[in-house]
């Protein structure tokens, strides 16, 4: 079941207008939340990333946290896994074409669920390959946009490749993945790229430097250029679908010694331990 303003209903009967602002100009914003045995993972964290999505296009939250606690359990209820994904969208809402805001409309709200298929253990004993490439988004990448078209192609070159993600690079530093946040090793040293425009404040990534905090894992926040990133001892990648795993081949080359490192491996384990 999914729910779609105001009801419950199987998608096939889902319905939008074609009118809808999110059909005609990508004219809203989203986010992708983990469940954990039936729980909500950083729920707080999700609906106040949505808050500053929502503030950065100029539109009203339509709920309370509250209400969206409520509507999200239900639609978790709903599902029969345990671990689910939850894809919470809001639209401008349906109105005659016109790029300027309309008056007077309701928002579009829509929210599933998926099975929440995290990477398998085989892949995360060889690690993933991704290449790199120009990012060429808009400044406001911390704005979690459904307008995805730049990500869907940047992630269709990986794929076009036989690699998983596509490393984001602009001006000659790395800002993240097309759909992930990317950390670099250098000398047993986690280093993050700063949040800021360039980049989306991943859930998943303050989830890490927080177990980094906690485990005294040295890490440094700070920019990080092409060359540390071609050169690294390790690269991860987070979201909340693939939580962590090891980049080991970039653009055709292993990174390191193309296994799996010392970094992941414990980062890995102390997720696995907190997410639950
Ligand atoms: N994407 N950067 C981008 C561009 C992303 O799309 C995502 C997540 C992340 C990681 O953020 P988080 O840890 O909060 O998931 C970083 C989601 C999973 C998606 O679009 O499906």
């Amino acid at each position: 079941m999914i729910y779609l303003n105001g009801n419950f209903m199987p998608i096939e009967e889902a319905r939008i207008p074609v009118l809808d602002r999110g059909f005609i100009f990508g004219d809203g914003v989203y986010e992708v939340i983990p469940v954990y045995s039936r729980k909500p993972f950083r729920l707080i964290e999700h609906l106040q990333r949505l808050q500053h999505s929502l503030d950065g296009i100029r539109l009203q939250n339509p709920h309370s946290d509250d209400e969206w606690r409520s509507l999200l359990e239900q639609v978790v209820a709903e599902n029969e896994n345990d671990d689910q994904s939850l894809y919470l969208h809001v639209t401008r809402g349906v109105a005659k074409r016109d790029h300027a805001f309309p008056k007077g409309v309701a928002p579009t709200v829509f929210i599933m669920s998926n099975p929440l298929l995290t990477p398998p253990r085989e892949l995360l004993a060889t690690g993933a390959a991704a290449i790199t490439a120009n990012d060429n988004r808009w400044l406001r990448c911390d704005i979690k946009a459904i307008s995805l078209l730049p990500n869907v192609l940047l992630r269709q070159m990986a794929i076009d490749a036989g690699a998983m993600e596509t490393v984001l690079l602009r001006e000659g530093f790395m800002t993240e993945g097309a759909a992930s946040n990317i950390f670099v090793v250098r000398n047993d040293i986690l280093l993050a790229p700063p949040k800021n425009h360039l980049m989306l404040p991943g859930i998943t990534y303050d989830v890490v430097l927080e177990l980094a905090d906690a485990y005294q894992i040295p890490y440094e926040v700070r920019e990080i250029s092409e060359y540390e990133v071609r050169t690294a001892q390790e690269i991860l990648l987070t979201s909340s679908t693939k939580e962590i795993m090891p980049i080991t081949r970039l653009d055709g080359k292993p990174v390191g010694d193309g296994k799996p490192g010392a970094m992941f491996e414990q980062l890995y384990r102390l997720y696995q331990d907190y997410k639950l």
